[in-house]
């Protein structure tokens, strides 16, 4: 494993995802034995997959209790029926719940079934506001430099909001859906300020196709044309990567 603090943030690079889903869940784990009313933010996406997974062998190993723990979700699609099974409140009754045996009521995600998804996303943003705020928030990057569903060019102040999926986004998530299924073009997601006021942040990259967004978020310029680079004005960022992704950047 390498470490890099030479930058503000904390850098790991790990040999697998096996190793980054362990080295992530076991901080997960930390915190919520430090403090079993922790809110940890969640993201989707198959970064993640190793990471919860981890997790439940983890918490079964340590017999942690993760009973009082909050979870708050990055973003959720608009527009997919209730159930679908890749809304992103499946995904995390699949990948979070189930293997955790946690009460689904315990990880909230934007509610987009309602007719009215401004005032949902203030609830949202008010949910997050009484649980006392995100301990630790969970992130992936998106090939374009995304962080939830803030596309580039989003403002580094905008608040839990409906947001445009781009052509990249939505063909890069095309995976997840079955062929000839169309993947929504809206999701209702937390902002940029709303991420960004978590406690600390783990941004989680895997993968050449992240080497040149990690890149710009880490090395380039702090700008909202690369989302993810909000984790350089960040005061307590993690960033756990494999070598492909890590491969563009600098010393
Ligand atoms: C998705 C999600 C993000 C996620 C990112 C990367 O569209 N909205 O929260 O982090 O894109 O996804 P993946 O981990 O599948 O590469």
């Amino acid at each position: 494993m390498t470490t890099t603090a030479v930058r503000r943030l904390q850098l790991d690079v790990l040999p697998d995802v096996a190793s980054i889903g362990r080295a992530v869940a076991g901080r997960i784990a930390d915190l919520v034995a430090e403090r079993p009313e922790a809110v940890v933010g969640v993201a989707t996406g198959a970064t993640f997959e190793s990471v919860y997974a981890a997790l439940a062998f983890e918490a079964a190993e340590r017999e942690l209790d993760l009973g009082g723990v909050r979870w708050f979700a990055l973003d959720e699609y608009v527009g997919l029926p209730a159930g679908h099974p890749q809304s992103y409140r499946s995904v995390l009754d699949r990948q979070l719940v189930a293997p955790l045996g946690l009460d689904p009521a315990a990880v909230h995600v934007p509610d987009v079934l309602g007719e009215d998804l401004e005032t949902a996303a203030l609830e949202y943003e008010a949910a997050i506001a009484a649980s006392g705020g995100v301990d630790l928030q969970l992130l992936g990057i998106g090939a374009n430099g995304h962080l939830a569903f803030n596309e580039p060019g989003t403002p580094f102040c905008s608040r839990t909001h409906m947001a445009t999926l781009t052509v990249s986004t939505r063909a890069a998530n095309e995976r997840f859906f079955e062929i000839g299924e169309l993947v929504p073009d809206h999701a209702l997601t937390q902002g940029l300020a709303t991420i960004r006021a978590a406690r600390a942040l783990e941004l989680v990259a895997i993968g050449t196709a992240k080497a040149p967004a990690l890149h710009r978020a880490l090395d380039g310029p702090y700008d909202p044309r690369c989302p993810a680079s909000l984790v350089q004005r960040h005061p307590a960022v993690r960033v756990t990567t494999d070598a492909a992704a890590a491969a563009l950047l600098d010393g």
